[in-house]
């Protein structure tokens, strides 16, 4: 039995997808049996509960083999993960934990990325817990360019605070192909695969393409961090994440997120998506 823990968000959704579709024995993890209802049509077990909620946990990896393991970035992000690697650790320690992290994750030296310094709190945990862990760390998600449909609609225009570094964008079901694989074969404990789409793209070289695929000209902006923050902030997203977001955009910036690796071929033994493939499937969004 695998239990996926963000079963009805962006990664978790493709995964239980793609295991049920397998036929893989799964359990999902939601925080309300409404929240099941995202999950209707698909062959799983749900296990109600939330991060923050021990008993629950403990419940819900109950006679599991394998945990697929992951939480938003947020403050809590290392407190809630280690909250479900403390109930593996109480009711299904033999179990096997792959922990969705992010690209850098397993870089020498300190970063000052704060999503990333959660998710190494969380990968020290697992290590000093005993329990057979694999580390996924994917690069930045296509589906994180859906946000800017409006501003690419009405005016024509994709921002980021980015500068020309380029960016090896990659598709959460590409993402979830591997963790799948991982899942359901041998051979993975203690590896850390990073997983990104086939290529580097610019900002600029994103909305050439986007230009390309709606027949139209999207122009990239390349927005002054602060302002960057500034409109962030005044669109809901709260300080933190926008301090984090920033953060990354100065890696990004700096080239350290262009590598390209062959992860989701060698797992799945077909290509990643590119980013004009996921564009193409998406130009109505944009349109
Ligand atoms: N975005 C990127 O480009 C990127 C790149 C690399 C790595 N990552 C990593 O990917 C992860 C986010 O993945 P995602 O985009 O798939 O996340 P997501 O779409 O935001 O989904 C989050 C999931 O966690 C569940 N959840 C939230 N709070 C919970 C709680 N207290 N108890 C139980 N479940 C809870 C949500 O349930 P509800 O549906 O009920 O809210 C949802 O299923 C983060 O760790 C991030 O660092 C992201």
């Amino acid at each position: 039995m695998i239990l996926v823990t963000g079963a009805t968000g962006n990664v978790g959704g493709a995964l239980v997808a793609r295991l049920s579709s397998a036929g893989a024995p799964v359990r999902a993890l939601v925080r309300s049996r409404e929240r099941g209802d995202d999950l209707r049509g698909f062959d799983v077990d749900l296990a109600i509960g939330t991060y923050d909620d021990a008993a629950s946990l403990r419940a819900a990896v109950e006679g599991v083999d394998r945990v697929f393991l992951l939480s938003p970035g947020s403050p809590a992000m290392a407190e809630q993960e280690l909250a479900v690697v403390a109930a593996v650790q109480e009711r299904a320690p033999q179990a096997h934990v792959v922990k969705l992290a992010a690209a850098g994750v397993d870089a020498p030296g300190e970063t000052s990325v704060r999503f990333l310094q959660q998710h190494r709190r969380v990968v020290q945990g697992l290590s000093d817990s005993g329990l057979a862990t694999t580390v996924l760390a994917p690069g930045s998600f296509m589906q994180n360019l859906l946000g800017q449909a409006g501003s690419v609609q009405e005016q024509g225009v994709l921002r980021a605070a980015v500068g020309d570094g380029a960016v090896s964008h990659v598709d959460v079901r590409d993402v979830a192909a591997v963790a799948a694989h991982v899942l359901t074969s041998e051979g993975h404990e203690g590896a850390t695969y990073t997983i990104t789409g086939p290529e580097a793209l610019t900002y600029a070289q994103v909305a050439e393409t986007l230009s390309r695929v709606l027949d139209r000209e999207v122009r990239f902006e390349d927005v002054e961090p602060g302002q960057y923050r500034t409109g962030l902030v005044q669109a809901g997203v709260p300080e933190w994440t926008a301090d984090a977001l920033l953060e990354l955009g100065e890696v990004y910036r700096s080239g350290g997120a262009a590598r390209v690796t062959d992860e989701v071929q060698k797992a799945t033994g077909s290509p990643a998506r590119t980013l004009e493939q996921f564009l193409t499937e998406h130009r109505q969004v944009f349109a």
